[in-house]
């Protein structure tokens, strides 16, 4: 039997996919290593949303290409959104690929495989499935204890932000309908998982193309910066989904999701975070930039004002959540006045989180037009400026809570031989423990504050669940993969 290995670059809708790739090809009859020299066919699922990923993927068909020079039998894929971005180029420019494949061509991956095992020249194949979506069901693995699973609800993007080329690489948006969501994320509650984090590139956008989702609650919130901010309450039926989700698997015991667009954080939305108890206490709201300016320049569709009244509203109805946000510095023309307005906005809104880029040029968007003038380190300097203002506010939170009792969903192992979990805000965990709770949520206090996480004692382990009883178990048996 041939073995496949799947090196991931990239988000965590391209580690859901390097999944889905995996499940395809053990369907298929492969079998899964992550020792290079054993492999047979080696996957790279590659990331453009920025430049050190695309050269990453360069370096390492470079490497694989050595590996080849000794087993010319090794097959190459490309996949995600380089291949999309680059199809037939990279099979030019890169002689060593045998196969190109773009996201929404995951389930053609064997067929490709096979007629490359009998000699086929490379091939490419990057269609998106415009009129008939496809969005491959996680398949949990028997036995195997997974407390946390992705469940993509939507993929592509419409917004066509100046600097971004996922609209390329990933398509318009399409959204999955709700009755494969719920169904799948009941199959995974069944198989064990007590926390699913819902997928899409602007997930809150989601509508649901059945048109059998009942409508969310009305919210009596209402916004004062609401006339420029394209969010409107019709536009998306998200909120109508997590009620949906919560309603509909009782045993689900945590929801997140990500990444939200602002514009869509609506009313409703707020709302929802109020009345489903299982949302968890913590959102990534990427904001970009707190320059008006640039936020027009970037295309975002809000301003700061209009971000961060929705923000705080999201936050003040929510005691204790946390909030965390993607920032892009250095974006053409961006000046000090500007960044001066990112970092009062960080400051403002107390973000306990940050995941900072320095602007970097990709292909195919408006931005490219404009000229890349912020020089490489004075990028760097703003980016260290704002990771600062992040943990400080990051650590005064986290100790904060020493004393306090958490609830943490246990993970797995630490280095130290102890366990790690996460708290509903999302923050890590690390306790000490006789027997395994892994899988399990845990009563612990906490002892300690980190830079990045805490160390607790364990209160009292939660007693064990109904749905580890085996009559679930047999049911989870009996019900069919799609
Ligand atoms: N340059 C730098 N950062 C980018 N991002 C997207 N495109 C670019 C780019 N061209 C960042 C945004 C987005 C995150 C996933 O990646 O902050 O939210
Ligand atoms: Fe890119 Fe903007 Fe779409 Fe996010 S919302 S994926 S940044 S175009």
């Amino acid at each position: 039997m041939p073995a496949f290995s799947v090196i991931t670059f990239g988000c965590q809708m391209n580690s859901h996919d390097s999944e889905r790739l995996s499940e395809v090809l053990t369907g298929a009859g492969y079998w899964a290593t992550e020792k290079l020299e054993e492999a047979d066919v080696v996957l790279l699922n590659t990331c453009s949303v920025r430049e050190k990923a695309e050269q990453k993927l360069r370096s390492e068909v470079g490497r694989l290409g050595l590996l080849k020079r000794e087993r010319p039998g090794l097959l190459i894929g490309v996949a995600g959104c380089v291949a999309q971005q680059e199809g037939e180029r990279l099979i030019k420019t890169l002689p060593q690929i045998d196969i190109v494949i773009g996201p929404d061509n995951i389930a053609e991956l064997p067929t490709l495989l096979a007629r490359a095992e009998a000699g086929s020249p490379p091939q490419v194949r990057t269609e998106f499935d415009l009129d008939a979506p496809e969005f491959l069901q996680a398949r949990p693995e028997a036995g195997k204890v997974m407390p946390s699973a992705f469940v993509t609800v939507m993929k592509g993007c419409d917004e066509r932000c100046s600097y971004c080329v996922v609209p390329y690489t990933r398509g318009p948006e399409r959204y999955r309908p709700s009755r494969e969501i719920l169904d799948e994320i009941e199959r995974l509650v069944l198989a064990g998982v007590k926390e699913v984090t819902l997928l899409g590139q602007t997930v809150n956008s989601y509508r649901d193309p059945s048109g059998s989702l009942p409508a969310a609650p009305p919210s009596a919130l209402e916004f004062r910066q609401a006339p420029h901010l394209r969010a409107n309450e019709a536009e998306s039926e998200f909120p109508a989904l997590l009620h949906a989700i919560a309603r509909q698997v009782p045993g689900l015991l945590r929801l997140r999701y990500t990444s939200p667009h602002p514009r869509h954080l609506t009313a409703r939305l707020i709302s929802a975070h109020t009345e489903i108890p299982i949302l968890a206490k913590h959102v990534h709201m990427p904001v970009q930039s707190g320059s008006d300016r640039l936020l027009k320049k970037m295309i975002r569709r809000y301003s700061a004002e209009e971000y961060l009244e929705r923000i705080t509203a999201l936050r003040d109805s929510v005691p204790g959540m946390t909030l965390s946000t993607d920032v892009i510095v250095g974006f053409p023309g961006e000046t000090l006045e500007d960044f001066q307005a990112t970092l009062e906005l960080v400051e403002k809104v107390g973000f306990v989180g940050l995941f900072g880029f320095k602007y970097s040029p990709r292909p195919h968007t408006p931005s490219l037009k404009l000229e890349d003038d912020v020089p490489e380190p004075e990028k760097a300097r703003r980016l260290a400026e704002l990771f600062d203002v992040v943990e400080r506010a990051r650590i005064a939170h986290l100790t904060s809570l020493i004393g306090t009792t958490q609830q943490v969903l246990v993970e797995g192992l630490n280095q130290r031989g102890g366990y790690t979990g996460r708290t509903e805000r999302n923050e890590i965990v690390h306790f000490w423990a006789t027997t395994s709770p892994v899988g399990e949520v845990c009563e612990v206090r906490i002892l300690r504050a980190f830079k990045n996480s805490l160390a607790a004692e364990l209160v009292e382990p939660t007693r064990h669940l109904p749905w580890q009883d085996q009559k679930t178990k047999a049911q989870l048996r009996a019900l069919p993969v799609m």
